[in-house]
């Protein structure tokens, strides 16, 4: 099996011009470091509903190097910080940096500040990162990452609540180009990398995956009780998740009766607490129709890409739910499939003769004349007599895909980053234990504690930016999960669900770990990293990383030519009693020195 597979990875690599030796990977070219960045800090739930006053405000900034570059820090300065910790970042790590707002009395917030400024080893690309105020806001502390020295711009994010992460993550290269999480690649990022992962079991793709995809909304045509604190699970609809990065949906779908008469029903994405309860808890989100066209219309302005749905329920539940569940008839069961051939770019008559988990990416992605597959896999609730799939059209059992569904649930973000990241560490790519592993990267927490914090608050400040720098950190060439499934893909701010307010931290961490991590496994990609300068030539499609000179602002407002010297945020006089790195205290006012540098 490897060997066939190696066969073919040389020829295509004298096909395309490249001597074979140099064009494999090669152990010895590994760059990915052993070394460990400090550990970071959880947020203390109990901050969630807190405001992030500025006296006294602790910052997280997490950055995420998935290149084969060290990210070196240079120099800093601050100006009233109590704390401004920062460090290197290794490649193939995360480092958590902090700052904490002065709490010392008589010194006036508005002029808190500092900057941290790194070179990318190796190159002459440089960022930095800045801390600032903005008197008087809701959100009165934010950080502006200026990625202006290695030509991806700008943008300034609300920091989201005390001890909430800000979070940074650059994959790429300086020979591949770099991709950065300030802002969405293309809607197709699967179709981006096809050189890269084409050979690759689907398996040995990471994908993002949406918890309750369907939930962005609370319909109430089931009153059961739901309300947005306790049951949406998403901010954006399927179509923007869609281009948000995710690939597998957690979708769960049933059919909500009228009382009076059972036959008067419709399909609704549901969440529920129990979808053969006598009496379901919850409420409906999206309606399949909708669900539908949001996929066709991704689909047509992105085509090229894999994705699944997992589909759960598939029962009915009356719209006052009472009396126990309604199990579907054939009837319905063709109702449902019905609908579902709607779906452009299904795949009917996959091979099923063995599970699709080591099915190379590219028997999905070249479907449908290279426009790819929307795979739906049922499993739900219905009974044996009645349809289970139907595979022309493209809809299978479950068990096509054998995966590993790992929930953790525990009520605390702690504890399920640690059960998780234990989890995916023990699966051995390549080996016996190897599988379509998912980590369900969320929380579950007790009905009381839920609604008491909400989910969305729950997912974005503590659990969410967990995974950027403890769960990053605990992958490695050998180690990662599949799927990273969330709530609230793509949404870092509290009730910001608009798109140029979402930011792309899991769609670049899901490509980088792509990229760059699993490059770097010789067993499971026998040929030389794209981000290498040697891989490149073959494994480059440009579309990824392209540079970009344009400043994203905290309202949403975004300049895609900002003018020379503007940088939102920065010092331009750094006044007496600023720190530097190696503990230097200025005695006077000067002129920050880094405004005149010319690659800023
Ligand atoms: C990778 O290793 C091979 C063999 O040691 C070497 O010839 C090649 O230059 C290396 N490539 C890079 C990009 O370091
Ligand atoms: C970091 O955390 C891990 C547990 O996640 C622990 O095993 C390790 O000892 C910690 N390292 C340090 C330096 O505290
Ligand atoms: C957003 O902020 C920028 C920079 O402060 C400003 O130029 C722009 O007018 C603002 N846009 C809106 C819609 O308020
Ligand atoms: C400390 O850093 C500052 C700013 O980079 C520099 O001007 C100063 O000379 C440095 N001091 C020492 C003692 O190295």
């Amino acid at each position: 099996m490897r060997h066939s597979h190696l066969v073919a990875s040389i020829g295509w690599l004298l096909a395309a011009g490249s001597t074979v030796v140099n064009g494999l990977c090669n152990p010895q070219n590994v760059t990915y470091s052993n070394e460990s960045p400090p550990n970071g800090t959880y947020m203390p739930w109990v901050l969630m509903g807190a405001i992030n006053n500025v006296p006294g405000a602790k910052q997280y900034i997490t950055i995420v190097n998935l290149t084969p570059h060290r990210f070196v820090l240079q120099n800093t300065h601050s100006y009233q910080m109590d704390v401004f910790d920062w460090g290197d970042v290794p490649q193939g790590h995360a480092r958590q940096n902090t700052v904490v707002y002065t709490s010392k009395a008589g010194k006036n917030a508005v002029d808190d500040g500092g900057e941290a400024y790194y070179a990318i080893d190796g190159t002459d690309k440089t960022f930095m990162v800045r801390a600032a105020t903005h008197i008087p806001d809701a959100h009165p502390t934010r950080t502006v990452i200026d990625l202006t020295g290695m030509g991806q711009g700008q943008r300034e994010y609300l920091d989201p609540a005390n001890q909430s992460p800000v979070t940074l993550v650059i994959t790429g290269s300086d020979s591949y180009g770099f991709i950065t999480s300030i802002r969405f690649g293309a809607g197709n990022w699967m179709k981006n990398i096809y050189p890269v992962i084409k050979d690759r079991q689907i398996q040995h793709v990471v994908m993002p995956g949406s918890h309750d995809a369907g939930m962005s909304t609370i319909s109430n045509k089931l009153r059961g009780g739901g309300i947005s604190q306790n049951t949406q699970t998403q901010g954006i609809n399927i179509y923007n998740q869609l281009w948000a990065g995710s690939r597998y949906f957690d979708l769960r779908v049933g059919s909500v009766h009228s009382i009076t008469d059972n036959s008067d029903y419709s399909f609704w994405t549901l969440h529920v607490s129990g979808e053969t309860d006598e009496i379901a808890l919850g409420n409906s989100g999206e309606s399949l129709d909708d669900v539908i066209s949001e996929i066709n219309r991704f689909t047509a302005e992105s085509p090229g890409e894999v994705i699944f749905f997992r589909v759960r329920y598939l029962i009915g539940i009356r719209e006052v739910p009472s009396r126990g569940p309604i199990y579907w008839t054939a009837d319905m069961v063709n109702d449902f499939f019905g609908k579902l051939k709607g779906v452009n770019n299904r795949c009917g008559n996959l091979d099923t003769s063995t599970t699709f988990n080591q099915k190379p990416a590219s028997y999905f992605m070249d479907q449908n004349g290279g426009n790819g597959c929307v795979i739906f896999l049922l499993a739900g609730d219905l009974t044996p007599d009645v349809p289970q799939d139907s595979v022309p059209d493209g809809i299978y059992k479950a068990n096509l895909l054998s995966i590993a569904d790992d929930w953790s649930n525990m009520g605390n973000t702690q504890d399920m980053a640690e059960d998780q990241a234990s989890d995916w560490k023990a699966v051995s790519r390549g080996g016996s234990s190897d599988t379509f592993h998912i980590s369900q990267w969320l929380v579950s927490a007790d009905i009381v504690t839920t609604t008491f914090f909400t989910i969305e608050s729950i997912g974005i400040l503590p659990t969410n930016p967990a995974l950027y720098w403890m769960g990053v950190n605990n992958m490695s060439p050998q180690r990662w999960p599949t799927v990273i499934l969330v709530d609230y893909i793509g949404v870092v701010v509290k009730g910001q669900h608009n798109w140029d307010q979402l930011s792309a931290e899991l769609y670049t961490l899901a490509v980088g770990l792509n990229l760059y991590m699993i490059s770097e496994n010789c067993d499971i990609s026998t040929v030389a990293s794209p981000l290498l300068p040697e891989g490149k030539s073959a494994m480059r499609l440009s579309s990824m990383a392209k540079p970009w000179n344009g400043i994203h602002y905290a309202n949403g407002t975004i300049v895609d030519d900002a003018p020379r010297h503007s940088h939102p945020g920065r010092l331009e006089i750094l006044r007496k009693g600023t720190r530097f790195m190696n503990g230097t205290v200025l005695d006077h006012d000067i002129v920050n020195p880094y405004l005149t540098s010319t690659s800023m």
